[in-house]
């Protein structure tokens, strides 16, 4: 799981090029950053560093190296440590040929063997190191370019998107993908091959995404894509996107802190989409009939995703009245899906390009089960693949940690159950402009809690940071709220933390509460609920837990037992969680902050994971 990308050029250098593109692949990983082009004199160069491409930069100035052709890679991982030695791109035992993969080789193991028994030399322990040393063998026998590719696809198993840069073919990329994306530019000088349109340059306007299990032969000006077959695919180029445009932190410290306050404007513009242009039938794929008559919804999704999905459930099931269940992309292929007859899924996927849930997708296809996507990457592979397409209009997100995704998927959800319950005629168009109405004034919210509170969460950081493990709760909604909180505190101060539906503290947890526990508790709106929260709160209290609460208004008896407290505005109570959010992710950051972690690029993570 990586970032590919390749340029092959008329005559400017590669380098510059494949650099700009690597730096707009870096949410695929950043273990390790790599570079090989092949110079004037036909010599390949590889330079590779661990870490990432402000490593790999100094390197490449030192040495000066560069050509027509090039590839970089940045690597998230999975086989084998982040080690130099295992950092792509891999060479043959010629060293005549540079290879970068992303994507998992899973007959690796039986073709090291075979290869080795033929004399063959490996020097990595990564999946991907076969690739290299098979395209030599194939080499070795003369074939062509396509051949070589060709013999490649019956012979790799798994999913593979992978550039080859040989030196006995010193003006052309080899490229092939089978599951993990690749998509190819024109571009004036040359073209471009990469995981992702984000790193292709600006000037850019047409490309095409490779069909999967397909092969390519590029050179500066042509290329032909064949099937794994060896049929030559007629593949139409599309528009490129352009707006695609990554800005920078501006005055911010981090990306996250950043995204943290773009929430308001975030959920906004998602909304000002809905509510101009298609209608929800022609958005989600779907008949007015098939709307009314539907009698079950599957959501897929992963990590914050997954959490978003779970709020979404409490609105699609208690608004829109459809019976949902919530899925991990991860779980879901181990599960028996057994899908009502009028069903319908919606996978959730910030980048729309998450391995787990794009094979979650293809399982629910196979059942004959419409796919809707709600991704925040119009272009995406889940986009792509998906019947229906609900676009939020979060704009790039850059750190690791989801924050405006997720407010922005949150939102879609309920905007998504009253057009649901609009078109089933359960609500008027009345109420459905009053919930409109009430998604932008809990997105005006969720910013001006986090003015409220600033202040006072960073005077006590020090108390905050002493804590070693932290314990969230919630209920209703502000349960699958927890287990967000509870992911963003750990993945970017690596601090435990671990969320409970606040019922369940006294199925085992508790056992775990003390004077040196924090427990954070997000409260809820609706007086039913509040009473049983306030019941879970004493509990804690009475084993002297440290009890920090996410309140309402006016929840005094709350606010009494707690040791810290932060009371919100939070609007109609199934949108607690979203104008809950933006507090409980600051609070997330400046703990990170204060404790000098990555927060951006948090160790051993990557924001889109492309291998199962
Ligand atoms: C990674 C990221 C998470 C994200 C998850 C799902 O683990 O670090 O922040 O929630 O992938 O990503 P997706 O793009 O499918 O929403």
């Amino acid at each position: 799981m990586c970032g590919v990308v390749g340029f092959v050029s008329k005559h400017g250098l590669a380098q510059k090029n494949v650099l700009r593109g690597l730096s707009c692949l870096e949410y695929r990983g950043y273990d390790s950053t790599g570079f090989a082009c092949i110079d004037q004199q036909s010599r390949l160069h590889i330079q590779k560093v661990v870490g990432s491409l402000n490593n790999l930069i100094p390197a490449l100035e030192a040495k000066s190296i560069d050509g027509t052709i090039a590839i970089g890679h940045t690597r998230w991982a999975t086989h084998g440590m982040a080690t130099l030695e295992n950092a792509h791109p891999h060479t043959d035992c010629g060293q005549s040929l540079a290879l970068i993969h992303n994507g998992i080789i899973e007959n690796h193991q039986i073709l090291r063997k075979q290869l080795q028994q033929q004399g063959h030399t490996f020097t990595s322990e990564s999946d991907s190191e076969v690739i290299a040393h098979l395209a030599e063998t194939f080499i070795q026998e003369q074939l062509r370019p396509s051949a070589i590719l060709q013999k490649l696809s019956e012979t790799l198993q798994g999913a593979y998107a992978y550039i080859i840069l040989s030196q006995n073919f010193p003006n052309q990329l080899l490229i092939a993908r089978n599951r993990s994306p690749l998509c190819l530019a024109i571009g004036k000088d040359g073209i471009f091959v990469a995981s992702d349109p984000l790193a292709f340059p600006e000037q850019v306007d047409q490309m095409l995404f490779l069909p999967d299990k397909s092969y390519a032969v590029v050179t500066h000006n042509e290329y032909q894509i064949f099937d794994f077959v060896g049929n030559l695919l007629d593949v139409q180029l599309e528009k490129a996107d352009k707006l695609v445009v990554v800005s920078g932190k501006g005055d911010y410290e981090h990306y996250m802190l950043k995204e943290i306050f773009e929430q308001k404007q975030a959920i906004l513009r998602t909304l000002y989409e809905y509510k101009s242009g298609q209608t929800i039938q022609e958005r989600l794929g779907l008949s007015t009939q098939a709307i009314k008559e539907l009698e079950e919804i599957t959501i897929v999704g992963c990590g914050t995703s997954f959490h978003a999905g779970l709020i979404g459930q409490f609105f699609l099931e208690s608004i829109a009245q459809v019976a949902t269940t919530v899925q991990l992309g991860s779980e879901f292929r181990h599960k028996t899906f057994l899908p009502r007859k009028k069903s319908v899924c919606i996978a959730i996927s910030q980048s729309g390009q998450t391995a787990d849930t794009l094979e979650a997708v293809e399982l629910v296809k196979q059942h004959k089960v419409p796919v809707v996507a709600l991704t925040n990457v119009a272009q995406s592979s889940l986009a792509r693949e998906s019947n229906g397409l609900l676009v939020t209009q979060a704009g790039p997100e850059i750190a690791v940690a989801s924050t405006k995704a997720f407010s922005t998927q949150v939102a879609t959800l309920y905007w998504l159950a009253h057009q649901i319950a609009l078109v089933k005629g359960l609500i008027d168009n009345t109420s459905m402009l009053q919930v409109e109405q009430d998604l932008e004034a809990v997105a005006s919210m969720l910013e001006a809690n986090i003015a409220v509170h600033k202040d006072s969460i960073v005077a006590d950081l020090d108390l905050y940071v002493s804590f070693k493990n932290y314990i969230f709760l919630g209920r209703h909604v502000t349960y699958p709220f927890a287990l967000e909180a509870a992911l963003k505190l750990k993945e970017i101060s690596y601090i435990f933390s671990q969320a409970y539906s606040a019922g369940e503290l006294k199925h085992g947890p508790l056992a775990l509460v003390d004077a040196t526990v924090p427990v954070i508790l997000f409260s809820h709106p609706d007086e039913s609920i509040y009473k049983k929260i306030v019941a879970n709160a004493q509990e804690v209290k009475a084993r002297k837990g440290f009890l920090i609460v996410f309140a309402c208004q006016g929840q005094e008896e709350l606010l009494e037992l707690a040791d810290k407290s932060f009371i919100m505005q939070t609007g109609p109570a199934l949108l607690s969680p979203l104008a809950m959010t933006g507090v409980m992710q600051f609070f997330c950051y400046v703990l990170a902050k204060k404790m000098g972690r990555s927060i951006d690029k948090p160790r051993n993570l990557a924001k889109s994971v492309t291998v199962e």
